[in-house]
């Protein structure tokens, strides 16, 4: 068209064409707002009689320019861009495909008219920054469609296609051949004009439904207010137009300088940075196909789903046939529960389950581009794993181990090529779990790197660039975090207290029950192992190893931190254990006393953000983001908060400060602070 601006107007005959060109995902940023705001007037001062809104690339409008929301909302607002385009003496088509997002929806709800191409998708997904519409979204959308509806779109995120607003009639159309097409002919043959979406009346909930609606959203979000404010917000389509929309207006700038919006932001740009970490940019990575899988027990079984659901055949080795045999059921009974739970089709799970192959020896990965090896946590096992595949598999092919505590550079000391070993770091259960911690070794080249991370970005992980210590970044921060858990249980709080605590922060779990759920065994193990290499002047509470001794290993055993009587899951308090704490603090003279759950949340935050600190300034992990990320995708951190690192800066390293300083403090010679929280 010849325009040079991210908006532009061409007029053909009686029809005006306002094509958005602002990539990638043509964001209502404050050019194209005034962009279209002068559309509206030029239009009416045309002799056009219909306009047709459209977007170049691969999206309508997905959305507001979330790098604007952190300064002062800049004119023309979107707002009352809509409310122009609506009132407009000349009808607007919005003329959809891809994904239709937030301020894209609410163009779109303001035009008198929809058309979209086949599938494309309708949302409101502010909540997941922690934020309600504010450009009349939550206004026009239960004027368009039934309230329930609205209500799963705004306050779960949900999205819906283009087929199913066409049945409610909140869409005109759908396009059968091209898009700009199937516009022009709908322009030339306009149907009456309808009301204006905010003139129509907005449907309703009955009270009982609503209450119901606002339990259900109140558990779901486990202290994060963004999807109560959307409920609230939808609730004043009762008003008049003008005042439920000066409302959500207001609510939507408060939110923006909310902690939960700030956090969620920060979210959403760590998840792009940690992609693309600095070492690999620039760098194209190797195309990987075939994937040998060694090991098919709790994890390789898991890791081999993830990456048959990618798309990539994998070729799963096992010890002997019986344990190849049981490896491949386990993948497939994975695949199965997939299909079940509508994740998969029929027909994508009988064509996983054809692109897997299983075997019991390494000749098997002859021709694979990758292996990634999940065996036994031995070190010899594993030594003999990379030898067995460096003798059949190509010099260039990838060599990755999913090791959780030991040091890769040992597992793989001695093999040719160490430019193309790696850590894969998988997290359980590896076909849901989005954390992949991509290990870096001393001699791992970029490109190796790279792939690695291609590798992840393909398996819809994120991936997180780490370097080598004792749990990498997640598992060493897990470790401070559960030690210090264990300091309070020593010194007065007892497991269910520090449960609830975590859980009040945002947790879906909380330390203990936790590591009911995924068993005290393996770092029961690793305590072991490493028990010769403690430092001596740290603080050690056994009560953990007294419970592994006294059987109690957690949920699969019927007891662990918790009771578990008969078949139930849900952890009960157990007077054996209790005792055997405060039998623990009476056998070291410790005088127990009570600590309240906000002080518990401080303690485990501040030696979480602590950690985090010390493994930055270690250089193990590149960022805060990197830390947040692992944090949130691997741990169960609260998202809404950020990470633990965005919380820091959220209340302020003083507060941290001091906090660390009263951990240091009860626990002498027990933490090595960070520099930052050195006063
Ligand atoms: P697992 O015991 O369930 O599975 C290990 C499998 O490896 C078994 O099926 C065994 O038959 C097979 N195996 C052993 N030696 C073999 C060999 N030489 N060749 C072929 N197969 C062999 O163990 P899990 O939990 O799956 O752990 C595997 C690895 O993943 C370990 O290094 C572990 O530290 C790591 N990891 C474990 C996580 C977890 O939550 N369980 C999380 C992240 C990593």
């Amino acid at each position: 068209m010849g325009c040079d601006t991210p908006v532009c107007v061409s007029l053909k005959g009686k029809i005006a064409w306002v094509e958005i060109d602002n990539p990638p995902v043509n964001a209502t940023s404050a050019v194209v707002r005034s962009g279209l705001d002068d559309a509206v007037t030029v239009i009416e001062q045309s002799d056009a009689t219909v306009a047709i809104l459209i977007c170049a690339g691969r999206t309508f409008i997905a959305g507001g320019d979330m790098s604007e929301f952190d300064a002062a909302p800049q004119p023309p607002h979107l707002p009352d861009v809509v409310t122009r385009i609506e009132n407009s003496s000349v009808p607007w088509i919005a003329a959809m495909h891809g994904t239709v997002l937030g301020g894209g929806m609410e163009l779109a709800m303001g035009c008198t008219y929809r058309i979209a191409a086949p599938e494309t998708q309708f949302g409101l997904p502010e909540v997941s920054v922690g934020l309600i519409p504010g450009a009349g979204g939550t206004q026009r959308l239960p004027r368009l469609v039934p309230m329930q509806m609205a209500i799963n779109i705004a306050c779960q995120g949900q999205r819906v296609s283009a087929e199913t607003l066409l049945d409610l009639n909140a869409i005109d159309a759908i396009a059968k051949g091209d898009l700009r097409a199937d516009a022009l002919a709908f322009a030339n043959a306009l149907p009456p004009r309808p009301k204006a979406v905010s003139q129509r009346i907005a449907s309703t909930l009955a009270p009982d439904l609503r209450d119901a609606e606002r339990e259900k959203i109140t558990a779901r979000a486990k202290g994060q207010d963004s999807p109560l404010l959307n409920l609230d917000a939808l609730l004043w389509s009762a008003l008049p137009f003008a005042e439920g929309q000066r409302k959500e207006r207001a609510l939507h700038l408060d939110l923006r300088n909310s902690a939960e919006s700030r956090a969620l932001r920060h979210a959403f740009f760590a998840e792009r940075e940690v992609r693309r970490p600095a070492v690999i940019k620039g760098i194209t990575p190797d195309k990987l196909e075939k994937i040998a899988v060694i090991g098919g027990g709790l994890m390789g079984a898991g890791i081999a789903s993830a990456v048959l659901s990618a798309g990539y055949s994998v070729t799963l080795i096992e010890r002997d046939e019986q344990a190849a045999n049981a490896a491949r059921m386990r993948v497939v009974s994975t695949l199965k529960g997939a299909l079940q739970r509508g994740k998969i089709t029929e027909s994508m799970f009988l064509d996983h389950k054809a692109r897997l192959v299983s075997a019991f020896n390494y000749a098997a990965a002859v021709g694979h581009d990758l292996a990634i090896e999940a065996v036994f946590e031995d070190v010899t096992v594993k030594q003999d794993v990379f030898r067995q595949l460096a003798s059949v598999m190509a010099d260039n092919a990838i060599l990755a181990t999913n090791t959780s505590y030991l040091n890769p550079t040992e597992i793989f000391a001695g093999i040719e090529g160490p430019e193309r070993c790696l850590g894969l770091h998988f997290f359980s259960p590896a076909h849901i779990m989005k954390l992949l911690e991509v290990v870096r070794l001393p001699d791992t080249g970029a490109q190796t790197l790279a792939t690695g991370f291609a590798f992840g970005n393909q398996l819809r992980k994120v991936a997180v660039l780490a370097g080598i210590c004792d749990g990498f970044i997640g598992n060493r921060m897990l470790a401070a975090y559960r030690r210090e858990a264990e300091y309070l249980l020593a010194d007065g709080a007892l497991p269910y207290q520090i449960d609830a605590a975590m859980r009040s922060f945002g947790y879906a779990m909380g330390p203990f029950e936790a590591q009911d759920m995924s068993g005290l065994q393996i770092a029961w193990a690793n305590r072991k192992a490493k028990a010769m290499h403690r430092d001596p002047t740290q603080r050690y509470i056994t009560i953990s190893d007294q419970l592994c001794q006294a059987g109690r290993l957690g949920q699969r055993s019927g007891k662990g931190w918790y009771d578990y009587p008969g078949e139930s899951r849900k952890p009960m308090r157990s007077g054996e254990v209790e005792a055997l704490i405060e039998g623990f603090s009476s056998a070291n003279s410790i005088t127990r006393r009570d600590y309240s759950g906000d002080e518990i949340i401080e303690r485990l935050l501040a030696v979480l953000i602590n950690e985090g600190m010390l493994i930055i300034e270690e250089g193990i992990a590149e960022s805060v983001a990197a830390v947040d990320m692992v944090q949130i995708h691997g741990y169960g951190f609260p998202r809404w908060r950020g990470g633990p690192m965005q919380y820091a800066t959220e209340i302020g390293l003083e507060r941290v400060a001091k906090a660390m300083e009263r951990v240091d403090a009860e626990s002498p010679g027990s933490w090595i602070v960070a520099t930052k929280l050195k006063n």
